[in-house]
This record gives structure tokens, C-alpha cells and sequence, in this order.
């Protein structure tokens, strides 16, 4: 048996040298991690469709200190793929949204050359996270981000820095549009290596086409994917794009709600636009505490801004549509629509629209009454509407 010996003096030196060492890496540790820090990391997905207000929500979440977001990151993938259908390239895109909540960018290599920065990724400034430190040294990441100052100062920087910042958050945000269907998400659920909740975001389709009118163009090569018509474009003029939302958005909640396998309890959360523009704070509060953000007054201060119609300074607001002139749009195609379009929609919609609690007018009478309201108010039980 050998006995060391050290005096007690020594003995304590180097105790203290070894709790300083210590501490210092923990606390170095701290700064980069803060938020992950014995917390389990939560992979929040946004699930939604086109102009139906996702934008207005993606930029709620990412403007959270918390967040690391990424909006429509699939729209890579349907560029590249364009003469597949939506089915087809399903999967495709599910391991694109693995691999970003993951944080490997590297799945990027098949949808971007191999030159590219920060600002190759679609709508990249909307995200806090991509235009603040790390990946962009010019803004603090606790400050609300302005798309406008951001895309002048962050896009130049080395694409790693985008897994190198994802690293560093609690939370990762993706909005998408590009699913059609709850069962091929099935596999990131119980993926042991993700904590995958989902956040369908729905709106009300007379209002989604008004809104897609407008911007028919930016949207023809999609609905020829959607449509799987092997790379032609389509003007949506007969609403089969619509119909297929329609359909789609009734396949998830009833699988969500009626046909939920264990594994989706308390990770699927429904939302109306119309809600959100209703109550701001109300429904925010509680998407937030679905995803497990906490609300700072900093946020709260924001929301009453964007909502109030203030922007900061004297600069453009991040995106286009605040909630309070969302008020108003959204009412937009009861002026606008002619009857015979809405008898339309709401014929290849009625089964979503009943379901979500959109109310059918059966006339121009009634359509253009902006007295009858049309959104049917959410009971408490947050699955049904009256
Ligand atoms: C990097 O970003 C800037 C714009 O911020 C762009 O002008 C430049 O071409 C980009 N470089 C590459 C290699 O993509
Ligand atoms: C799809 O389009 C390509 C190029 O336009 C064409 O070569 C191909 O034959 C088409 N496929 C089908 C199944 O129509
Ligand atoms: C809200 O608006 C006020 C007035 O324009 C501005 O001073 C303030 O910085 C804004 N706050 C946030 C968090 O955007």
C-alpha cells in the first residue's frame, strides 16, 4: 500500500485551483448555453399553409430570445424538385426539418450550391436568430431584429454560422407550409432524439383566397406541385389548390383529435388566425406556454406595438401585416370577393370550414353583413366550436 502525503496547505491550494478551473468552465459553458443548461431542448413545428397569417406567428416565436427560427426552409427543396408532386417530395422535406431541428445544415448540400452565405437561405432576415450573435455580430440576440437593418449588415456571413447559432438556443422554431398530411410527421415524434410539438395554424379559406389573389403569381409554381403536374405552373382559378388545403388541414386535426395516437398527446395545439387577431396577448400567452416560452415585458411591450399599429423609430415594421390591419384584412373578402367565387370556395372547403368553425353565408346579402359574424367564437374546450 502506498501513502501519499501532501501537506494540508497544498491540499487546499490546489482544491481551490481545481473549483476556480471548474467554475470557469461551467460558466463559460453558461454563456453560450444558457437556456439549454439541463433543460430539454424543444423542436416547435409551425404547420400551415399559404397566406393564412403564418408569417405574422413565425415572427412571434422568432423574435423570442429563446428562439432559433427558420421560415419555409422546405421552399428549397420544391425548387430544386420541381416536377414532383407534393406527396413525392414529403419525405424529402421531413428529413430537411429533422435535420434542421438538429441543427445540421448540412442537408442544405443537396438543395444550394456549394458557394453560399447566410443570406442563401429563403427569407433568412426574418429570423432574430440569424441576424444576432452569433451568427451576426452587428445586434445583440435579446433586442427585437429588423428585417431591413439585418439584411444590410448579417447576409454576408459564413453559412456555418446558421448551425453555429442553432446550437446555442432552447428552442428551435420551423414554420412550414409544405405538409399535407399529420402521419408523415409521425416518425420525428417519436424520435427519441426530438421533443417535436406541433402548431397548426389554420385560417379561414375565403379569406386565405382573397389573400392568395393578390398574390397569384409568387404562388403558381407551388400549385403545380401541389397539383403534381410535373413542372407546369397553374393559376388556381377552379380553388383545387384550396380544395387540397381544405382536405388537408381536415386529415390533420382529425387525426390529431379523433384518431391520436398516444405519442401526439399534448404535442399538437390548434390555432385560428382569426383568434390570434381577436386576442393578441390571450392566444400568444398560450402558444407560448405550449412551446415553454416565458413572456417577457420586453415581447409584451412589442406585441402591444405591432398590434397598435406602432413600429419602432421610424423604421418599416419586420413584415407586412400587423394584427390590427389584419383585423380589417381579414374581413377583406366579404367586400371584396364576388358571391359566386365564395359559393366556390365554401363548396370545396364546407368540410374543413364546418369543422373549424368558419360559418357558411348563403348569400351576397349575407356576406357582405358585417354584422353576422361568420368566425364562430371558441368554446373553452379548445377542440370545438359552437
Ligand atoms: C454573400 O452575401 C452577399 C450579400 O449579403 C452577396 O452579395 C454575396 O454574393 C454572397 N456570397 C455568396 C458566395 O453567396
Ligand atoms: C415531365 O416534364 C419533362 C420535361 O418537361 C418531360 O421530359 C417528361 O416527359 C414529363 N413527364 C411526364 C410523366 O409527363
Ligand atoms: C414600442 O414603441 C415605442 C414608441 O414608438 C418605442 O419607443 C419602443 O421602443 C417600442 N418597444 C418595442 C419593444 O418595440
Amino acid at each position: 500500500m502506498v501513502k501519499f502525503r501532501i501537506n494540508g496547505s497544498l491540499a487546499t491550494g490546489l482544491l481551490v485551483i481545481q473549483t476556480a478551473f471548474l467554475l470557469v468552465l461551467y460558466s463559460r459553458q453558461n454563456i453560450h448555453f444558457s437556456d439549454t443548461a439541463g433543460k430539454e431542448k424543444v423542436h416547435l413545428l409551425i404547420l400551415s399553409s399559404w397566406r393564412s397569417g403564418s408569417s405574422f406567428v413565425g415572427q412571434i416565436f422568432s423574435q423570442h430570445p429563446d428562439v432559433f427560427y427558420l421560415m419555409e426552409p422546405a421552399w428549397h427543396v420544391w425548387g430544386t424538385m420541381f416536377q414532383n408532386g407534393a406527396k413525392v417530395l414529403h419525405m424529402a422535406v421531413r428529413d430537411v426539418v429533422r435535420s434542421i431541428f438538429l441543427c445540421d445544415m448540412s442537408v442544405f448540400d443537396s438543395y444550394m450550391p456549394k458557394e453560399r452565405n447566410i443570406s442563401s437561405l429563403f427569407q433568412w432576415s426574418v429570423s432574430r436568430a440569424l441576424c444576432s450573435a452569433p451568427a451576426c455580430n452587428s445586434f445583440p440576440r435579446d433586442e427585437i431584429s429588423d428585417e431591413v437593418s439585418c439584411r444590410t449588415l448579417c447576409g454576408k456571413y459564413s453559412f456555418y454560422k446558421a448551425e453555429k447559432a442553432c446550437k446555442t438556443y432552447s428552442h428551435v422554431v420551423i414554420k412550414e407550409v409544405r405538409f399535407f398530411d399529420l402521419k408523415v410527421l409521425y416518425p420525428l415524434l417519436t424520435d427519441p432524439s426530438l421533443n417535436l410539438k406541433i402548431l397548426h395554424l389554420v385560417r379561414d379559406p375565403r379569406a386565405v383566397a382573397k389573400s392568395r389573389e393578390q398574390s397569384k403569381k409568387s404562388l403558381m409554381r407551388d400549385n403545380g406541385i401541389v397539383l403534381n403536374t410535373n413542372g407546369t405552373i397553374v393559376d388556381d382559378y377552379k380553388y383545387q389548390v384550396i380544395q387540397e388545403i381544405c382536405r388537408s388541414h381536415v386529415q390533420m386535426y382529425e387525426t390529431a383529435v379523433h384518431k391520436a395516437p398516444s405519442f401526439l398527446k399534448d404535442r399538437y395545439m390548434l390555432v385560428r388566425y382569426e383568434d390570434v387577431v381577436r386576442d393578441p396577448l390571450l392566444e400568444i400567452s398560450e402558444m407560448y406556454k405550449f412551446a415553454g416560452l416565458k413572456l417577457t415585458d420586453n415581447l409584451k411591450n412589442w406585441i402591444f406595438n405591432i398590434t397598435h399599429g406602432q413600429s419602432s423609430g421610424d423604421k418599416k415594421e419586420a413584415f407586412t401585416i400587423t394584427s390590427r390591419n389584419a383585423a380589417s384584412i381579414s374581413k377583406a373578402w366579404r367586400k371584396v370577393l364576388p358571391f359566386k367565387k365564395v359559393e366556390k370556395i365554401q363548396e370545396v372547403c364546407k368540410g374543413a370550414m364546418n369543422m373549424l368553425g368558419y360559418q357558411l353565408v348563403d348569400s351576397e346579402g349575407e356576406q357582405k353583413d358585417l354584422n353576422l359574424e361568420v368566425v364562430l367564437p371558441r368554446k373553452q374546450n379548445r377542440f370545438s366550436w359552437t
